[in-house]
């Protein structure tokens, strides 16, 4: 297990952390990454469902030493959170994802890499020790999706996850204000020569490139591929319904992420910690299931757990830590999250996240104070 890595002493949570980090980022890049779509409700509703159920503590039992570790598609990890696929992170920081995949090592946990790095796969897999797992969207052109299968299976990757909830580029109106788009002297590292990084680098949108080069067409046929060409064990990440769940669970995956890509896609989708309870029943322990979306408290961690979470990913919040100190930034903001879970566990009077179910919790009426 890592070594404990101070948190910064600059905030007192991971709201706060984010006003810090808007007075380091430009304006464009803080506004990509606090976005969601359209009107932004389906942002909010993620952190809004964890207001709907409150703790059932227990008493009198020894929680002097917690038990936070468990582990996700058999790698072991600190606490159950894990950094989550988000692009260009030189916008943050200059050392980019490979800061934030040492920071993820130090923090103990996984870091997912996401296609739209600006650092290439290999060079973020030479510069972290720690576990990887690599997020792919699928090119209208196969032969670039199964080259970057590969490359990522060569350079170590544990696990493979499929971004399935981006068929076409979500309307981020913030990203149309600002006229988003990558600063000069930044590409995506992961097609260093040729047509896709001179198009990424230049003055072209994101939202043009998802256009040109993602395949909409993408079907459950296309995960039995991917399976077939990695060897690699695959995450579908963007399940809402249970029964895509259930078609995820015949197609062999290995886990799936209840995730509505942070409310950057379909606006009015539903909250993640309200899909959960219904994909975990319809996954019945088949495959590993992950949640994503407005984690930004250990109770919050804590309550998607309960309710049959392996463990989270955790986007914003990351990269805001990366902006405000690089490697240890991000470190920093696992740390914390890491202490209020652990707060959070003992004073619930459970021994270990593993014990946590249901019983720990109380649905509460939405619209409760
Ligand atoms: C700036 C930004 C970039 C993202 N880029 C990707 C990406 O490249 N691939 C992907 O699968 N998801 C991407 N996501 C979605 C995240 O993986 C994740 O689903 C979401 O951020 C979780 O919500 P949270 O930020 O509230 O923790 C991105 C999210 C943000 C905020």
């Amino acid at each position: 297990m890592p070594a404990t890595v101070h948190a910064s002493p600059s905030y007192q949570n991971l709201e706060q952390l984010e006003q810090l980090a808007k007075g380091r980022l430009s304006d464009m890049a803080f506004q990509y990454i606090v976005g969601g779509a359209e009107d932004e409700v389906t942002l909010r509703a993620n952190r809004a469902a964890y207001h709907d159920y409150r703790f059932m503590p227990r008493v009198l039992r020894d929680v002097s030493d917690v038990r936070l570790g468990t582990t996700a598609l058999g790698t072991k990890i600190a606490f159950p959170a894990i950094v989550a696929p988000t692009g260009f992170h030189q916008l943050c920081h200059p050392e980019g994802e490979v800061a934030t995949a040492q920071g993820a090592s130090d923090g103990g946990t996984i870091f997912t890499a996401s296609t739209i790095a600006n650092c290439s796969l290999e060079d973020i897999a030479k510069g972290s020790e720690g576990p990887k797992w690599f997020q792919l969207y699928v090119f209208r052109d196969r032969s670039v999706t199964e080259s970057l299968v590969k490359r990522a299976k060569k350079a170590g990757y544990k696990a493979l996850v499929l971004t399935v909830d981006l068929p076409v580029h979500g309307r981020r109106e913030r990203d149309m204000r600002t006229g988003f788009h990558l600063p000069k002297g930044l590409t995506m590292g992961n097609f260093p020569a040729g047509p896709l990084a001179s198009r990424s680098g230049g003055d072209s949108s994101l939202k043009t490139f998802v256009a040109e080069q993602f395949d909409p067409s993408v079907t459950w046929e296309d995960v039995k591929w991917l399976r077939k060409v990695s060897g690699l064990p695959v995450v579908v990440k963007g399940v809402l319904h249970p029964e895509d769940a259930a078609l995820a669970v015949q197609h062999g995956v290995d886990g799936l992420v209840v995730s509505n890509h942070g409310g950057r896609q379909l606006d009015h989708t539903v909250a993640t910690l309200d899909a959960l309870p219904a994909v975990v029943d319809a996954v019945d322990g088949k495959c590993e299931v992950f949640l994503d979306g407005g984690v930004r408290r250990g109770t919050d961690v804590l309550k998607a757990v309960a309710l049959g979470a392996r463990a989270v990913l955790v986007g914003r919040p990351v990269l805001w830590g990366l902006s405000l100190g690089g490697r240890r930034g991000v470190a920093g903001v696992l740390d914390h999250l890491r202490n209020e879970v652990r707060t959070s566990l003992q004073i619930l009077g459970a021994p270990g996240i593993d014990e946590l179910d249901m019983s720990y919790l109380v649905p509460q009426p939405s619209g409760k104070p």
